[in-house]
């Protein structure tokens, strides 16, 4: 016989780090099947209507020992469901091999929530998003050669995707209502309207599912302006928007008849190294949760809790946005499990929509959380000392999916002939390089900013050239989830024609060699961070190294490690791969569960490539999820680049519409060049600053450039403290983030704003499509006259 143990012994027990996790399976007789059903207006439960209150939580995302603590939380908090992703690249890191063990049991996990009382919605992909590495998909998929292959019915994507449905069905079938278990209904793909409007493709993933062996109801989800666009009718469609449930419900009800659910409604919103931390507002969350309600709707919170990207998983936004690694997201539940006020909010407002009957159960009790006093790392490993024997050769660098690298530390080593003082310039360097000439740092190549080239010195002899490269994650949305990393040649050396400076002449006249030859070196992380083994020196090192130390914890508890002193790198606890940090914030803390920790002695291993300003940590009781350390960044060579416009005829002048619509010039003819400007002369408020969520660069039939490969040549000024107004979100195709000019420091942008965008080559340009910032009427920052110039070389480097 089997005993329930009473909630408060359970936690007790999770709490101390005994490594308890009840077999859920093992403590309730079999649940009967029942029948989950799509109706006219409404779920239906073996008949019975069903008003589906849910909350998304990510296993992966939760310390095993702390699903049930998390799930008891999510029940009391008014909900009847837990949605779950299901991360392919989690599964399947490496093909064929599929891993469900331990903090990857699934099973285990809707055993446990059915014994809380909750429904099951399950989200298998085979894409997810979810600010996950490659948003689920696995990395070895990037070894095929093509460029839009993924998500599309290519066969390189299709068959590896049957595959993986087929290793769904076998192990979570079983876990379906009509088999007794939890799971209601089952997503296919997601939110594909946002990349496409191929219907086949949705029918192939369909098929793909059921072939699976599910026999519960399917759906897909999309943005409330996307639903039309993949819609087919045997794919029930709910819709996922953040605000506004009215529309968002009416845009179902006009494509197919059954209940309305929103899919995805945000609780907060996710971070991003460097940007400030978000904030969800609850005040609306919950007059739109009633809101739905009231009509009748169901929905499922995006996230009720969102927990940690534990280890190597966080993911990117377009076009490289990394994730941090608390998935805090603001959500009631906290990354720590801690229920509050906003918890209450939302628990008050469910409270009222409960059937007759339903009693919310408390809260479970906050977990203990204890603080380290600091302790010292001060042994060391530098990486360059501990690479790998093995070298992998080749003429030219290519992605490292081509040589099974999946992700990691990548070092690169050739001969760099004496000569002027040259710059050396990749094709692609994805995410961070760390360029060293004979051992000395030279300069780093940096994916955010598009920067893929250095400045070298002269050197009078032949000298070594090495380049260490670090993966930080794959980008998880729209296209350039085809990430593939390292450093990508040819390598150029470019050198000034005669004698001089070589920055920014002109590529055709400037001569360029390859260098060849390359020796390279991986400490591959694989799928759980493993770590290599390590020459430990208890000097100081300078450069990328590896730290060692440890600290006594009397008993285990959660406690929040505070990285801010450190530079950018991954932290292991016990051998066991925490995550990453980045002391740019906005976090600046690490979330470390008590099961993690061990009575006695326990063992860190920080990775540092910048190199800390004290290899100290502290063990805090409180997160710190919202400080920006700008001066902590990687240094970004100065900018050079002043614009050119003197003696210069704008090709267009013109005046805005006000509002928030996206607005398409023409120009009375199209220009030719490689660079074009916006020169801001007056916005709506009066006010200097300017800002641009979107521009796009039109061609004589009206059609968007692509955008994908262009960079900012120059940008007046960029807001970087109180919020992320980078210029790059003026062209990253989302509308939701802008350029800002810069208005917080105490030196005031002088001048016009100014936005020059370089395409790369020289194209027609027939006008352009302005998206301006988005928000309220007022906001600030819309423009309203501007002019425009187009020609081949705007900005001087020199
Ligand atoms: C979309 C996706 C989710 C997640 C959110 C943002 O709605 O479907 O997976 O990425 O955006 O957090």
């Amino acid at each position: 016989m089997t005993v329930l143990l009473p909630r408060r012994q359970l936690l007790g027990a999770a709490a101390s780090g005994a490594a308890l996790m009840l077999n859920a399976a093992a403590q309730a007789a079999p649940p009967a099947a029942m029948r989950f059903a799509i109706g006219e207006s409404d779920f239906l439960l073996d008949g019975q209507p069903l008003q589906i209150r849910c909350g998304e939580m990510h296993f992966a995302r939760v310390p095993r020992e702390y699903w049930r603590h998390r799930l008891q939380a999510i029940k009391a908090m008014g909900m009847n469901t837990v949605c779950a992703y299901l991360f392919w690249n989690y599964h399947e890191w490496r093909e064929g091999q599929y891993q469900w063990d331990a903090q990857r049991d699934a099973v285990e996990f809707c055993k446990l929530a059915q014994a809380e009382g909750l429904w099951v919605i399950l989200r298998p992909g085979p894409y997810a998003c979810a600010e996950w590495e490659m948003g689920g998909l696995p990395w070895w998929l990037l070894k095929h050669p093509g460029d839009a292959f993924l998500r599309s019915r290519d066969d390189a994507f299709v068959q590896p995707v049957r595959r993986w449905m087929k290793e769904v069905g076998r192990v979570l079938a079983p876990m379906q209502v009509s088999q007794g278990g939890p799971i209601l209904m089952v997503q296919v793909e997601n939110e594909y309207g946002f990349l496409s409007d191929d219907k086949d493709y949705m029918r192939v993933m369909r098929q793909a599912v059921l072939d699976g062996g599910f026999d519960v109801p399917l759906f897909q989800c999309n943005p409330t302006n996307a639903v039309a666009k993949t819609h087919i009718p045997e794919l029930f469609m709910v819709t996922n928007f953040g605000s506004d449930p009215a529309t968002g419900f009416k845009a179902l009800a006009a494509l197919q008849k059954g209940p309305l659910m929103c899919g995805e409604y945000y609780s907060g919103w996710f971070d991003t190294w460097g940007a400030p931390h978000r904030r969800g507002d609850n005040a609306r969350a919950v007059q739109d949760i009633d809101a739905m309600l009231n009509a009748n709707g169901s929905f499922s919170l995006y996230m009720v809790h969102g927990g940690t990207t534990f280890g190597l998983w966080g993911g990117c936004d377009r076009p490289f946005r990394p994730d941090t690694t608390s998935y805090d997201y603001d959500a009631p539940i906290g990354e720590a499990g801690w229920v509050g006020d906003k918890f209450r909010t939302y628990r008050d407002c469910l409270a009222k929509h409960l059937k007759a009957g339903e009693v919310l159960p408390d809260p479970p009790a906050r977990l203990p959380v204890m603080a380290i006093p600091a302790f010292t790392l001060g042994e060391t490993a530098p990486v360059f000392a501990n690479l790998p024997a093995q070298a992998i050769a080749d003429t030219s660098p290519r992605n490292i999916e081509q040589y099974d690298i999946s992700r990691g530390l990548v070092a690169y080593r050739t001969t760099l002939p004496a000569g002027p003082a040259a710059r050396l310039e990749a094709a692609n360097a994805r995410d961070l390089a760390w360029v060293f000439v004979d051992g000395r740092m030279v300069g780093t190549m940096d994916t955010r900013h598009r920067r893929f080239s250095v400045d070298l010195p002269a050197r009078k002899r032949d000298a070594t050239v090495e380049i260490l490269l670090y993966t930080i994650a794959r980008v998880n949305f729209g296209m350039e989830v085809h990430d593939r990393k390292g450093l990508q040649g040819p390598v150029l050396l470019r050198t000034a024609k005669g004698k001089g400076k070589g920055n920014g002449k002109d590529k055709a006249n400037n001569p360029a060699q390859e260098l060849t030859d390359w020796e390279i070196r991986a400490i591959d992380f694989g799928a759980d961070g493993d770590l290599p083994p390590l020459q430990w020196q208890s000097r100081r090192s300078t450069g990328p190294a590896f730290f060692r130390g440890g600290f006594e914890a009397p008993e285990p508890a959660d406690t929040f490690l505070d990285m801010s002193a450190w530079g950018q790198g991954i932290v292991w606890i016990n051998g066991r791969c925490l995550g990453r940090y980045w002391s740019i914030g906005p976090t600046q803390t690490m979330y470390l569960p008590g099961p993690w920790i061990k009575a006695g002695r326990n063992e860190v291993v920080v990775l540092d490539l910048t190199g800390p300003r004290a290899a100290r940590i502290e063990g805090r009781t409180t997160p710190i999820l919202d400080q920006l350390q700008p001066d902590r960044d990687l240094a970004r060579p100065p900018s050079k680049a002043r614009p050119r416009l003197a003696g210069l005829t704008p090709v267009h002048a013109g005046q805005f519409a006000s509002g928030s619509a996206t607005q398409d010039v023409r120009f009375s003819e199209p220009a030719r060049g490689r660079q074009l400007c916006i020169e801001v002369l007056s916005t709506f408020d009066g006010k200097p600053d300017a800002a641009i969520a979107e521009l796009a660069l039109l061609d004589a039939q009206g059609k968007p450039f692509n955008q994908t490969t262009w960079t900012i040549a120059y940008a007046s000024s960029e807001e970087a403290r109180k919020e992320d107004g980078g210029a790059l979100n003026a062209i990253n195709g989302q509308a939701t983030d802008y350029w800002h000019t810069a208005y917080s420091g105490t030196v005031k942008p002088s001048g016009p704003a100014r936005l020059i965008i370089d395409l790369g080559a020289s194209v027609d340009i027939a006008g352009l499509r302005y998206t301006p910032r988005q928000g309220p009427d007022g906001v600030t920052g819309r423009i309203r006259s501007y002019r425009v110039f187009v020609g081949d070389k705007l900005v001087d480097q020199d």
